[in-house]
C-alpha cells in the first residue's frame, strides 16, 4: 500500500429481492465486507460500508406475475426480510437502502443523462419479439418454439434443451410467448449501448498493468474478458419494472437492472450523507473498495469502472476482493431447488448463534476456490474450537480468579523464562493478523485469532495454576494475570470476527471495547481491576441438532426428487415391439473434438463394431473431449441421420440428466466388444 488514504468506502454487491439471503451469500460477501469495515473501524479509521437491495430486473416481474401481485409488493417483502436477516447477524451497514428508493431513481436517472449528453452512449435499433397480449418484447429466454435442428417443439429462444444447439429466437419454427402463449411478432426497438470496446485500451492499463495486486481469480476473470474483446453492451430494455430511460422516445424502456443497480452504491451513500457523499465518491483520498462473489466480477471490474470512468468525476475501485461459491453438502446452493440454509430459517433453528456461523463461514469461506459447507464441519469446528479451545480458556480464567481472587485481576509477580515467552508470542499477534486483514486473507486472519487461545490454553494446561493453590498463591496470581491479559487481547482480535461473542466477553471483563491498537499490549488489565460475571461464551452443539438439519436436507432431497418426477413424469406405456424397434449399441470413442461455435456440442468418433461413424452429442459443457476418447457409451445406432450445425450425426449417445441438471453418459459396467446390442 503505498498510497495513502484518509477514508474506506466500502460496497456490497446488492442481493436481489426475489427471495431471502443464505449462508452463500454471507460467506462470499457480507461476513468479508463486515470483518474487514469492523477491523477497520476499530483502528479508528473513517469508514462506511455500503448495502442495499436490488429490486429492479426481469426476474422479480416473473415472480410477481407468477403470484399474481405487483413487483413492488415482491420486493416489499424480501427486502424486510434480507434487511432483517442481515441486522440479526451483525452485518455492520452504515445503510442497508435499496434500489426503488426516489434517492435512486434521480440519481441513477442523472447519470444516465450525464452520459447521454456527454455522447457515451451509440444508440442500435434491432427487431425483437413483442408479445402483443402482455404488451411487452420478450427476452430470449421467454420464447419458445421448434427447434429448427431437431424438432424439439419446446426448445427456448436461446437455446435447445434437448439438443444442446445455442439458438437465437429468430431460428425458432412457430415462436410462442412464454408469458401470454400468443404468437409474438417482430417490432423494431431502439436501444442504448455502453461501448466498452472503446475503453479497451485503458481498462487494460488500468487493470492489467496497474492492478496486478488484485486476487488472482479476480485478475484472471478480467484478463480472459479482455483478451476476448469487449463489444459493446446495451444499457436499456424494454420492460415496464425499472427507471425510465430519461431521454425523449424512449417511453416503455427502463434501464438495464445491471447499469442501475450499482449505481445504488452511489445513490445510498448519498441517502445516508446528503451533504458529503461526494468526498467518498470522488475525492481521490478515498479508497474504493467493491465486495462481491465471483459472478460479478465483470460488472464490477469493466462495466461499472467504465461508467465511472466515462462519467468523468468519480472514483475508480482500488480493490475488488471478490469470492468464490460455497457449495452445501457437496451440491451447489440453489434457491430455486431450496438447497439452502437461509439465514432467517438458522436463526430460528440455532437461536443467538450467529457468531458460530460467522466463524464457520470465515474458517470455511470460498477465498480462492469453490468451498463445502456441511453440518458436520459446522458441529466440529463449534465444539472443537470455539468451545473447546476459545471458551475454555476464557472460562478457565474467569473460574480460577474468581475462586481465588474474588474476581480481580491479580497481581503479576516474577516471571519465569516460559512466562517470558508466552508474553511474547503475544505481541506479534497483531502485526500477523493485520497483514492478513489488509490482504483480504479472512480465514488466515481468524486462524491467527484463535491460535493466540491456543497459546492461553496451553499456558494453563502447563503451569496447572489449581495445583498451586495451596503452595504459591503469588506464582497463582501471576499466571492468572497473564492468562487474564490474553483474555483482553482475545476480546480486541475477536471482535470483528465474532462481535456478538466479543461484546459478552467485554462485559466479563467489565471494560469498554479496547481498540484494536492496543492488541499485543501485556498489561491491558490492571492489577485489582475488578471483572465482571463470567459466562459460557459457547456450547457444545449436540448430534441430534445436526442430525435434524441434516434430515431437513433430506427431506428437501426427496421433494426435489418427488417434484422433478412430477415434471417428467414416465411416458405412456409401450409394447415390446415398440421397444425392440430401437437398437441401442456400444461403442468405443475414438475421437472426440468440440464443434466450433458450438458451446454445448462435442462431434465423437465411435467405433461401432463395423465401421467408424460420427455422432454429434451436446455434452460439451459436462465433459471435456479428452475425458470422453478411449470410453465406451451407448449410443442409439438406427436413429435416422440428422445434421447439427452442419455435421451428419449417426446416432445419439445415452446420458443421464442428473437433479443439477449435469449430464452423465452411460457407459457399460465392464468393457465389451464394440457393436454389442443393449437390452
Ligand atoms: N443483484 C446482483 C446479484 O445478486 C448483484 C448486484 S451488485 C450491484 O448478483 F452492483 F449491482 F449492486
Ligand atoms: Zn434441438
Amino acid at each position: 500500500m503505498d498510497k495513502q488514504f484518509e477514508r474506506t468506502l466500502i460496497t456490497t454487491a446488492l442481493p436481489y429481492a426475489n427471495g431471502p439471503v443464505h449462508i452463500g451469500h454471507l460467506a462470499g460477501v457480507y461476513i468479508p465486507a463486515d470483518i474487514y469495515a469492523r477491523y477497520l473501524r476499530l483502528k479508528g479509521e473513517n469508514v462506511l460500508l455500503i448495502g442495499g437491495s436490488d429490486e429492479h430486473g426481469v426476474p422479480i416481474t416473473l415472480r410477481a406475475k407468477k403470484e399474481g401481485v405487483t413487483p413492488q409488493d415482491i420486493v416489499d417483502r424480501y427486502h424486510t426480510i434480507i434487511k432483517k436477516s442481515f441486522t440479526d447477524f451483525g452485518v455492520s451497514f452504515d445503510i442497508y437502502s435499496r434500489t426503488t428508493s426516489e434517492t435512486h431513481r434521480q440519481v441513477a436517472s442523472d447519470f444516465f443523462r450525464k452520459l447521454y449528453d456527454n455522447g457515451e452512449f451509440i444508440e442500435r435499433t434491432n427487431e425483437q419479439y413483442y408479445d402483443e397480449e402482455a404488451k411487452q418484447f420478450l427476452a430470449d429466454r421467454y420464447i419458445t418454439g421448434t427447434c429448427p435442428h431437431c424438432g424439439n417443439p419446446n426448445a427456448y429462444g436461446d437455446q435447445c434443451e434437448s439438443c444442446g444447439t445455442s439458438l437465437s429466437p429468430n431460428d425458432l419454427k412457430d415462436p410462442k410467448s412464454a408469458i401470454s402463449g400468443s404468437v409474438p411478432v417482430l417490432r423494431e426497438t431502439k436501444h442504448w449501448y455502453l461501448p466498452l470496446d472503446k475503453w479497451e485500451p485503458f481498462l487494460r492499463q488500468w487493470i492489467l498493468e496497474e492492478h496486478k495486486e488484485w486476487k488472482p481469480n479476480v485478475y484472471g476473470q478480467c484478463k480472459s474478458w479482455l483478451d476476448m474483446g469487449l463489444q459493446p453492451r446495451a444499457v436499456s430494455r424494454d420492460l415496464d419494472w425499472g427507471i425510465p430511460v430519461p431521454v425523449d422516445g424512449a417511453e416503455g424502456k427502463v434501464l438495464y437492472v445491471w447499469f442501475d443497480a450499482p449505481i445504488g452504491y452511489i445513490s445510498n451513500t448519498k441517502e445516508l450523507l446528503p451533504e458529503t457523499w461526494e468526498t467518498w465518491w470522488k475525492d481521490p483520498s478515498t479508497r474504493l473498495l467493491h465486495f462481491i462473489g465471483k459472478d460479478n466480477i465483470v460488472f464490477h471490474c469493466i462495466v461499472f469502472p467504465t461508467m465511472l470512468k466515462a462519467e468523468g468525476t468519480f472514483n475508480l475501485p482500488e480493490n475488488v476482493p471478490a469470492n468464490e461459491f460455497l457449495n452445501l453438502e457437496g451440491d451447489k446452493i440453489s434457491t430455486s431447488r431450496n438447497w439452502a440454509v437461509w439465514l432467517h430459517e438458522y436463526l430460528e433453528e440455532l437461536p443467538g448463534k450467529q457468531d458460530v456461523l460467522r466463524y464457520v463461514l470465515t474458517a470455511n469461506a470460498p477465498e480462492t476456490k469453490d468451498n463445502d459447507f456441511t453440518w458436520k464441519d459446522f458441529q466440529a469446528r463449534n465444539n472443537n474450537e470455539l468451545v473447546a479451545i476459545l471458551g475454555n480458556f476464557v472460562n478457565r480464567a474467569f473460574v480460577l480468579t474468581s475462586k481465588y481472587f474474588d474476581n480481580k485481576v491479580p497481581e503479576l509477580g516474577e516471571l519465569t523464562e516460559y512466562d517470558k515467552q508466552t508474553l511474547n508470542d503475544f505481541v506479534n499477534v497483531k502485526a500477523d493478523v493485520e497483514r492478513l486483514l489488509d490482504t483480504f486473507h479472512f480465514r488466515d486472519a481468524q486462524k491467527e485469532a484463535m491460535n493466540l487461545a491456543r497459546i492461553g490454553n496451553k499456558y494453563l494446561a502447563d503451569t496447572e495454576p489449581w495445583k498451586l493453590a495451596k503452595t504459591d498463591m503469588n506464582r497463582v496470581g501471576t499466571i492468572l494475570n497473564i492468562a487474564l491479559q490474553i483474555t483482553a487481547n482475545l476480546a480486541i482480535a475477536f471482535e470483528p470476527f465474532l462481535p456478538f461473542s466479543m461484546e459478552k466477553l467485554n462485559e466479563m471483563l467489565n471494560v469498554k471495547p479496547l481498540g484494536w491498537n492496543r492488541l499485543g499490549e501485556t498489561n491491558l488489565l490492571p492489577a485489582g481491576h475488578q471483572l465482571g460475571k463470567a459466562e459460557l461464551l459457547f456450547e457444545k452443539i449436540d448430534d441430534a441438532v445436526i442430525e435434524a438439519q441434516i434430515q431437513k436436507l433430506l427431506d428437501t432431497k426427496k421433494e426435489n426428487e418427488a417434484a422433478n418426477y412430477k415434471a417428467n413424469p414416465i411416458k405412456e406405456t409401450i409394447e415390446y415391439g415398440d421397444f425392440e424397434k430401437l437398437d441401442i449399441r456400444v461403442g468405443t470413442v475414438i475421437e472426440c473434438i468440440k464443434v466450433p461455435k458450438a458451446d454445448k456440442l462435442l462431434q465423437l468418433r465411435i467405433d461401432d463394431g463395423l465401421e467408424k461413424r460420427i455422432i454429434v452429442s451436446g455434452i460439451a459443457q459436462h465433459y471435456k473431449p479428452e475425458e470422453l476418447i478411449g470410453k465406451q457409451v451407448c449410443f442409439i445406432a438406427n436413429l435416422a441421420p440428422r445434421k447439427l450445425k452442419g455435421i451428419v450425426s449417426e446416432g445419439m449417445i445415452l446420458s443421464a440428466e442428473n437433479n443439477d441438471g449435469s449430464l452423465k453418459v452411460i457407459m457399460p459396467e465392464q468393457a465389451v466388444k464394440p457393436g454389442s446390442e443393449v437390452k
